[in-house]
């Protein structure tokens, strides 16, 4: 075999050698339609869904909805719900009060659906604030309204 045929043949052996089955190599997390199938986590809660009943009533349940209000809520809202939070004094369009008839007047459960779907300007809080939350964050909201329109009975200083 001439050098040249040599070189041209140990060329082809390299290249085949390069050549295996790679339809079998196994791979990790390899796409199969069963992985696919993604259960959600149990309390998630999808645009539209019915609400979770809600919960009795306590002070640890008010004391939840003051700490998720505070964060989640007040950049808006305010710490006293007047709508005029740190984001709004920024520009972004206010809310309106909670102490507006309108509000006090509403269900409890549409503060739930507020947070579930959106509501006009404001985006859906259903994947940052967990369907239990929201009815501790509605029940706050309630305390809310509740002192800024206190029954008389509840301010007589005197007796
Ligand atoms: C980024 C600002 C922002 C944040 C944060 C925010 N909101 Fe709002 N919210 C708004 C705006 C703006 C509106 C008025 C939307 C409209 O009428 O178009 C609104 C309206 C509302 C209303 C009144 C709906 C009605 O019937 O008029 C409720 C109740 C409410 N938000 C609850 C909440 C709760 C509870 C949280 C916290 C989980 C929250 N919001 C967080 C901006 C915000």
């Amino acid at each position: 075999m001439s050098p040249r045929g040599a070189l041209t043949l140990f060329t082809v052996l390299a290249l085949l050698s390069g050549c295996d089955d790679m339809t079998v190599q196994p791979k990790a997390g390899a796409w199969s339609p069963e992985a696919t199938l993604v259960t959600p986590p149990q309390d998630t809660v999808a645009w539209g869904d019915a609400a979770l009943k809600p919960p009795p009533l306590t002070l640890a349940l008010l004391q939840r909805g003051q700490q998720r209000f505070r964060i989640d809520c007040t950049p808006c809202h305010s710490e006293l719900g007047d709508g005029n939070g740190m984001v709004v004094q920024r520009g972004f369009p206010a809310p309106p009060s909670y102490h507006i008839d309108r509000l006090r007047q509403a269900p409890t459960q549409h503060f739930y659906d507020v947070m579930t779907d959106g509501y006009g300007a404001m985006y859906s809080f259903a994947g940052r604030v967990s369907p239990p939350d929201r009815w501790a964050i509605a029940a706050y909201i309630r305390a809310l309204q509740l002192s800024q329109h206190p029954p008389a009975t509840a301010v007589q200083t005197s007796r």
